[in-house]
């Protein structure tokens, strides 16, 4: 989907703003900007995920042609453009966060023993879990060899660091799996590993490749931070708010996999001891036969889990957008101006 012309990319991201047409166009400006990039970017995601191992470059293209938002890419390509026009290194740059991130999705459904991933059959189904871990270390390291072509222990430096923050992200995760009694502390800890972290490497590395100060580079890897604790955020409403067809992957998936996320660490604040039990319940069956789906969205409606997060995510994307307006005004900013805004008011 997303892997196609411009043309189908738009669309795509029109359809994720329906009935929001000022969201429409600004997201249309965006990809205006780097839709050149990258469709140089998803050619070199698709050279370099070619495997020796034949399983390894079908799962990589299988995911590749299954959709994604490309949000990561974009973001290093736009952070890169408030400065100038990304060079052969980001445009190889764009591709690694793509290759880290779709290797951490591999991984991640393993883990989660998810069944869907972008709206089809996830790789652990199909392929099954030891060829799927296996593939995600492939591409794991892919990601480094090409990175590493630009001899630049900095970005090295950064790109393993994070890699073992999502890994940490994960673990935390595991430890937590099934627990009820998780704080917002918690919650925000993980979605720093496992979200935040990357989208600012995506930031830092679109700033690192422009070329520009040190002060600089971190101040767009805050912003990325704040968008990526967003991004986790308002991924974790929709896990109950949206539904399948438009999220590409099962609502009400979180609790149903022992997750616990901070609409409901909210509604848990103040919930009477039925809604508790309710909340465990599921947390023990891994189904919502005894306790349906719709018991649990009436707990988060009656302590206003949602609309809670959704304050707590808006913070992050305020945040986010101050940053930016420290910048000089131009089409790049423009572009991640209309970055935050998808983020927060997206649906998929
Ligand atoms: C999914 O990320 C993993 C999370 C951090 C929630 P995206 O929602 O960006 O996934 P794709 O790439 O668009 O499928
Ligand atoms: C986010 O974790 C995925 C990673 C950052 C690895 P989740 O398990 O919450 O993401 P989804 O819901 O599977 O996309
Ligand atoms: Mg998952
Ligand atoms: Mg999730």
């Amino acid at each position: 989907m997303f892997a196609g012309s411009t043309r189908q990319r738009i669309d795509l991201y029109e359809l994720m703003a329906t009935g929001k047409l000022g969201l429409a166009l600004s997201t249309r400006a965006m990809l205006g900007l780097v839709s050149k990039d990258l469709g140089k970017v998803e050619q070199e995601f698709r050279l370099e995920s070619i495997a020796s191992v034949e399983a390894v470059s079908q799962i990589a293209q299988y995911l590749q042609g299954n959709g994604g938002k490309r949000l990561r890419p974009i973001l290093l390509l736009v952070t890169c453009r408030l400065f100038r026009e990304p060079s052969p290194e980001a445009i190889r740059l764009a591709a690694v966060v793509e290759l880290i991130h779709t290797a951490t999705l591999v991984h991640d459904d393993v883990i989660d023993e998810a069944k869907t991933r972008r709206g089809k059959p996830s790789a652990n189904v199909l392929w099954g879990n030891q060829t799927s871990v296996l593939a995600g270390d492939w591409l794991y390291m892919q990601a480094f060899q090409i990175a590493l072509r630009q001899r630049n222990f900095e970005i090295l430096d950064l790109l393993i660091t994070l890699t073992q923050q999502m890994v940490d992200g994960e673990l935390l995760q595991l430890e937590r799996i099934g627990k009820i009694d998780i704080s917002e502390a918690d919650s925000m800890e993980l979605i720093d590993r496992k979200t935040a972290s990357l989208f600012a490497a995506c930031t830092r590395l679109g700033a690192i490749s422009a070329g520009v100060t040190e002060e600089q580079q971190s101040i767009l890897g805050e912003f990325g931070w704040n968008l990526g604790m967003a991004f986790q955020l308002v991924d974790d409403i929709l896990d109950f708010t949206s539904r399948e067809a438009i999220l590409g992957k099962p609502v009400g998936n979180d609790l149903r996999e022992g997750k616990v996320t901070l609409p409901l660490i909210y509604a848990l604040d103040d919930a009477s001891p039925a809604d508790r039990a309710r909340v465990q319940t599921v947390l023990t069956d891994g189904n919502y036969e005894r306790v349906h789906f719709e018991e649990i969205l009436a707990i988060l409606d009656r302590h206003q889990g949602i609309e809670r997060a959704r304050a707590r995510a808006q913070e992050f994307t305020a945040k986010a957008r101050a940053i930016l307006a420290g910048f000089p005004d131009c089409p790049a900013r423009t572009a991640l101006f209309a970055a935050t805004d998808l983020v927060a008011d997206r649906d998929r």
